[in-house]
């Protein structure tokens, strides 16, 4: 729920009183209907028209993409392309940003939004919310690795929480781990003498990625598909 004023303050770059000024003239209609109250509660459903313009009156946006390699997911690609670059026109708005890292050359799940206190959620180390990678590696794995991933490995001065290593086939395994350190998977193989030669992300806590989305491609989640992300 956002009051109406607000609402049309914030989505038309408007001072609060040239806001307020719009909709007391009857340029505002919500649902059709010309709405004079500036303290008019909006709630997501409600269709809301500024000078016969429909306004995108979600307060937060949650965006799935499947990031193809050599993209940065970063919010400045320092001249290179990022994820943001990537996002049809109809998409962008104000303040989106990817919620966590991955690799350049790290493929899958990347999730874009505007909400902060979500993205902290989520990634927060106290959160413990999986995510999920397919990893092809150089050679195969052996239960001693499995183990130490499982036993909360130590990476130089950190040690870090259980994590799951399943093997798919001899050079592919499916990880789940539950932070995300800067290269935490290929350093965590690559204390083994195991080199990670391909990565990519498949879940966030139970959410897939939509396996029809091509490479580049993405589309807004559900809030529904939102809550599957918070679940472990
Ligand atoms: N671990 C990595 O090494 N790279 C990623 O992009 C994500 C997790």
């Amino acid at each position: 729920m956002q009051r109406l004023d607000k609402l049309i303050s914030d989505k038309l770059n408007l001072t609060r009183s040239r806001a307020k000024a719009l909709i007391k003239t009857g340029g505002v209609t919500v649902n059709g209907t010309a709405v004079l109250s500036c303290d008019y509660k909006c709630s997501d459903d409600d269709t809301v028209s500024a000078n016969g313009k429909v306004l995108d009156t979600r307060q937060f946006v949650y965006i799935m993409m499947n990031k193809p390699a050599g993209v940065i997911s970063a919010s400045d690609g320092k001249g290179d392309k990022t994820v943001l670059d990537l996002l049809p026109d109809e998409m962008r708005r104000k303040g989106l940003f990817p919620a966590g890292r991955l690799d350049k050359d790290t493929t899958g799940f990347a999730l874009i939004t505007d909400d902060g206190n979500f993205a902290h959620r989520i990634l927060s180390p106290k959160s413990h919310i999986p995510k999920t990678y397919i990893a092809t590696l150089d050679k195969p794995i052996d239960d001693a690795v499995i183990r130490d991933f499982e036993n909360g490995m130590t990476l130089g001065e950190e040690t870090l929480l259980p994590a799951r290593l399943t093997p798919l086939s001899d050079n592919m395994a499916e990880i789940e781990i539950r932070q995300g350190i800067y290269h935490q998977i290929k350093r965590m193989f690559q204390k083994h003498g195991i080199t990670v030669t391909a990565l990519t992300r498949t879940k966030m806590g139970a959410l897939s990625l939509d396996e029809n989305l091509e490479p580049g491609a993405c589309r807004y989640l559900t809030l529904a598909e939102v809550d599957k992300i918070c679940q472990k």
